[in-house]
């Protein structure tokens, strides 16, 4: 199953993305969310146009239209539906959602302020056409430690076969792009889980482990084995990058 079958499936069995619906409006430094959150607010402008990259059911992408002039999200798969029924019932007139690809976006080159995406792709060379000089991305992702234990187990996940340290592949990488200050910032916390079941249900609703089904459950069982207390811990680690295309 490719990514966009993931998200077509996701909106088909639960109408929405069932994420971390989180959103910070009092940014602190000290969580990835809050770093995220902390660079958009920073970077947001009631002259701007924010572009949000895989906005999937929308949700974050409408807290921000109040902090700049239009807000537009992108998104592919049939979470689509979910974001224009929170347009409906938000009303927001500056706010829309486009169903487009994030590597072919219908923006003029040098046109928009602020890229963001939360947990969505990246194509670097696209952001960078459309970004105007001094434009900023603002990027929060995945990194290659991200329920390593779990992953070791499991045999397969997010980056578990590259190992490649994430935050060196996104400096790289939009390096080569064209942007000049590029900033990124790790994240290594833990999670927990109140039961065996609660792992598994969030694991069937989320991307680490690609085509997670039944057959994994037993793994699952062997990971949890080690937690003696009802607290079944998961490593998480994240990436927040900013990326500015100068002059
Ligand atoms: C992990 S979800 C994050 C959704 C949302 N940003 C959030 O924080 O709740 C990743 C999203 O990126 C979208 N996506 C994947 N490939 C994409 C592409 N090429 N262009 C735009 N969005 C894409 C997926 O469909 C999905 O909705």
């Amino acid at each position: 199953m490719n990514e966009l079958e993931f998200y077509n499936q996701q909106f088909k069995k639960y109408k929405k993305y069932d994420h971390d619906r989180s959103y910070v409006s009092a940014p602190s430094f000290d969580s990835p969310e809050g770093y995220f959150a902390h660079l958009v607010n920073l970077y947001s402008n009631t002259k701007n146009t924010l572009v949000d990259l895989g906005c999937g059911d929308g949700y974050f992408t409408s807290k921000l239209a109040k902090f700049n002039a239009t807000v537009i999200g992108i998104e592919p798969s049939s979470l689509i539906s979910a974001a224009n029924e929170l347009l409906e019932e938000t009303k927001l007139s500056n706010l829309s959602f486009l169903q487009e690809d994030a590597y072919q976006l219908p923006f003029d080159d040098n046109s928009i302020n602020l890229v963001i995406s939360r947990r969505g792709p990246d194509p670097e060379n696209e952001v960078f056409r459309v970004l105007k000089q001094e434009g900023h991305f603002v990027f929060i992702t995945i990194g290659e430690k991200d329920a390593l234990s779990l992953k070791e187990i499991v045999g397969r996940g997010q980056h578990f076969e590259s190992r490649i340290k994430v935050s060196d592949e996104l400096k790289i990488k939009y390096r080569k792009a064209g942007f000049i200050k590029i900033e990124c910032k790790e994240y290594l916390y833990h999670e927990y889980y109140s039961s065996k079941d609660a792992l598994k249900e969030f694991l069937h609703r989320v991307p680490i482990v690609e085509n997670f089904s039944k057959l994994d459950h037993s793994s699952i069982d062997t990971y949890c084995e080690k937690f003696t207390n009802s607290r079944i811990k998961l490593e998480r680690h994240r990436v927040v990058l900013l990326a500015k295309k100068s002059s």
